[in-house]
């Protein structure tokens, strides 16, 4: 039980029977040395009191936006940042519903909305409420964005009836979170380098050639690698896309941009190539814009291959090198050529020929052909920031 500590949580206790086990939940983290700070909602001051949680958390508890606004300390933005983890716990349908709408009526779900930190929730409601299908939508929503769910179990509630909606058991809650943030402080000290996005090459001062990646692909991953601890680079072509501020974001225009930047953040421990560098660049770039004319013939040369740089780095390879083929045609063939030409452990074919998927899409539908192990997986279409996830649990079992 070392692992957590100097870890920081913020609870957020909604108006629920059971939020007197958000009680036990706090002690068990208190004993394991975690900093906690609280926020309780109107309804949650109905069944526990703010005195009992001071008590216990030895630390600050907040119920409402005005309290928080008088104080020179903190305001709602720095407490969001503060934290580590949010835990919501009980979280009840009405506050499953706020989050889900972007709701900020009230400090809780101000807070949630301002943080850009893992989010816990920890359901509980009747049975009934727990299958309505806009507790279902809503719930679809929050994983989509990335909240974790805890529970809800099987069991008897206090309501009399049975079925699924009863909160997890404290311990079971606190075992969850302690895992994520143990895992987080184990590869807090590991560098994770991502490409992404296009590149664009320029003809003239106002013209370039560039390509149709959105960057989503890549920026997910990063996300993904941000949020297990990973100390995360991304560099990245010209995107719309954000990114949490805590990632070392690096934006670039050209492949030989690119190509500095990933030398200047060398050494990676984790290296992902998912950016679509153009494999050309303009011979001789013009000063001045070129004039209308009848024909007009434009000199290409290749551009360094950034991937291939790093996986044959003699003193700084990383340990674990990922690189991406886009293939129109020969999916498979292609990439196993790029897995071996371009010396990755592993390479990510996916198909760039429908427009449901790869390039410029939420979606995607990818193979993970293995070197060393000499197989391939398949990761069926879903969106990409699901893809994310998956690939990074693949990274971490490979570490470890
Ligand atoms: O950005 P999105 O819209 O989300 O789309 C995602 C994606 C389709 C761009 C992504 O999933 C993907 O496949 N990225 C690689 C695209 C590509 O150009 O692949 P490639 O087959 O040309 O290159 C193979 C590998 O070499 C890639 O890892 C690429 O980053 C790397 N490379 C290529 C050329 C170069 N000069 N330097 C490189 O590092």
């Amino acid at each position: 039980m070392k692992n957590s500590t100097n870890k920081k949580i913020l609870f957020i206790i909604c108006g629920g029977i059971s939020a007197y086990k958000s009680l036990e939940v706090i002690r068990l983290f208190k004993k394991n040395n975690t900093e906690i700070k609280t926020i309780l909602t109107k309804s949650a001051k109905e069944f526990v009191t703010p005195l009992s949680i001071t008590s216990l958390s030895q630390g600050k508890v907040y119920d409402d936006l005005f309290s928080l606004e008088n104080e020179t300390e903190m305001d709602h933005i720095s407490l969001s940042r503060w934290a580590d983890a949010i835990v919501i716990v009980p979280a009840t349908a009405n506050t499953i519903s706020k989050l889900a709408t972007g709701n900020s009526e009230d400090l809780a779900s101000t807070v949630v909305l301002a943080s850009n930190k893992q989010i816990f929730l920890a359901p509980a409601m009747n049975v009934r409420m727990w299958e309505h299908q806009s507790t279902k939508k809503n719930l679809k929503i929050l994983k989509d964005f990335g909240y974790k769910l805890i529970g809800p179990e099987i069991g008897d509630m206090a309501c009399g009836e049975y079925g699924e909606g009863k909160m997890s058991e404290p311990l079971v809650i606190y075992n969850h979170i302690k895992t994520h943030l143990d895992k987080k402080l184990k590869y807090n000290k590991m560098k994770a380098l991502v490409t992404a996005g296009p590149t664009n090459e320029y003809i003239d001062p106002v013209r370039f050639i560039t390509n149709k990646s959105s960057g989503k692909q890549g920026y997910e991953i990063a996300k993904s690698l941000h949020k297990r601890g990973f100390d995360t680079t991304l560099i990245s072509g010209p995107t719309n896309l954000k990114i949490p501020e805590d990632i070392n974001l690096i934006k670039v225009e050209t492949a030989e941009e690119m190509l500095k930047a990933t030398q200047r953040n060398l050494p990676a421990h984790i290296a992902v190539f998912s950016a679509a560098v153009s494999d050309f660049k303009i011979k001789k770039r013009n000063d001045y814009k070129i004039k209308k004319q009848d024909n007009l013939t434009i000199n290409f040369e290749k551009n360094i291959d950034i991937l291939n740089y790093v996986s044959n780095h003699n003193l700084m390879r990383p340990k674990l090198v990922i690189g991406f083929a886009a293939e129109t045609n020969d999916l498979e063939k292609n990439a196993l050529k790029k897995l071996v030409d371009k010396n990755c452990d592993w390479i990510i074919a996916n198909d760039v020929s429908k427009n449901d998927r790869g390039f410029n899409s939420e979606f995607n539908e990818i193979t993970i052909h293995y070197k060393n192990l000499k197989k391939k997986e398949k990761l069926s279409y879903k969106k990409k920031s699901e893809l994310s996830e998956e690939i990074v649990d693949r990274i971490i079992n490979q570490i470890n």
